[in-house]
């Protein structure tokens, strides 16, 4: 792996297009909506702010948004888009890296979590949350719920996306915990591959690592329109806050 990770000069410099559906008004609108109400007028830390799909139209509503990076590449895309310079981002890991000052709302989207490839890992990113959050502040959290029930025994691919030119290919390994996203693009007669190791991990997993880190549920939607979680989602919005132990 090099040093920008998986985000390096070659996806960061298609990432925007290569996701079109994710940079929709319909999927953006209602995601800035909730993490501008839940900042409260306050700051914002977005981690893996990625090339600005939701740190942009944020900062376009008032919020002051700072974001935590990987990747040169991918931050020299946020930089190339209006209002991008304005942003500040920490360069490094997520699950470690100190940003200046105090949070109202922190915020990891579109399944960033399941980046981190080990439990402690994944622990150690709610710690470094919590350690940013203002008393009363919030974390959220967008993430898939795992696809073992579209498994049927002895298998281990789910198809995540066919269409003429893109295909993805989730390989699970139950047994680790791990899911494989395999990324197949036909572009110009070439065909490209991506893979990407990621953990997947369970809402209760979640709850039990906000507790680790100090937190206390608060919300979980099956959607960004603050949809009922239920059985049938393939994904949550889950929010945990730290107690503002004054009040
Ligand atoms: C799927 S992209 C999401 C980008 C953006 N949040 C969005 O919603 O479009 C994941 C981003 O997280 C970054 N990332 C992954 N693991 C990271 C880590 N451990 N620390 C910091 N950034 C990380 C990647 O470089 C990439 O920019």
């Amino acid at each position: 792996m090099v040093a920008d990770g998986y985000f390096d000069e070659q996806v960061a410099a298609r990432y925007d297009e290569s996701v079109p559906e994710m940079f929709d008004p319909g999927v953006v609108d209602p995601a800035v909506d909730r993490i501008a109400e839940l900042a409260r007028g306050g700051r914002a830390l977005e981690l893996g702010i990625g090339t600005g799909r939701i740190a942009l139209p944020l900062a376009q509503r008032g919020v002051e948004v700072h974001g935590i990076e990987l990747s040169n590449a991918m931050v020299a895309r946020l930089r190339a888009k209006p209002g991008g310079e304005a942003i500040g981002v920490t360069m490094g890991d997520f699950a470690t890296a100190t940003a200046d000052g105090t949070f109202s709302v922190a915020y990891l989207v579109f399944n960033t979590i399941m980046n981190l490839t080990t439990q402690a890992k994944q622990v150690a990113c709610f710690r470094n949350v919590a350690a940013h959050l203002e008393p009363g502040g919030c974390f959220l959290v967008e993430v898939l719920v795992p696809e073992l029930r579209r498994l049927p025994p002895g298998e281990t691919l789910v198809a995540f996306h066919v269409s003429e030119t893109r295909w993805g290919i989730d390989e699970y390994d139950v047994a680790a915990q791990g899911v494989t996203s395999h990324h197949l693009r036909l572009a110009d007669g070439r065909l490209d591959r991506l893979t990407i190791p990621f953990r997947y991990v369970w809402p209760s997993e979640l709850d039990l690592m906000a507790e680790l880190a100090g937190m206390r549920p608060r919300d979980r939607w099956g959607g960004w329109n603050r949809e009922p979680f239920t059985g049938e989602s393939r994904k949550h919005v889950s929010v945990w806050e730290r107690p503002d132990d004054s009040s």
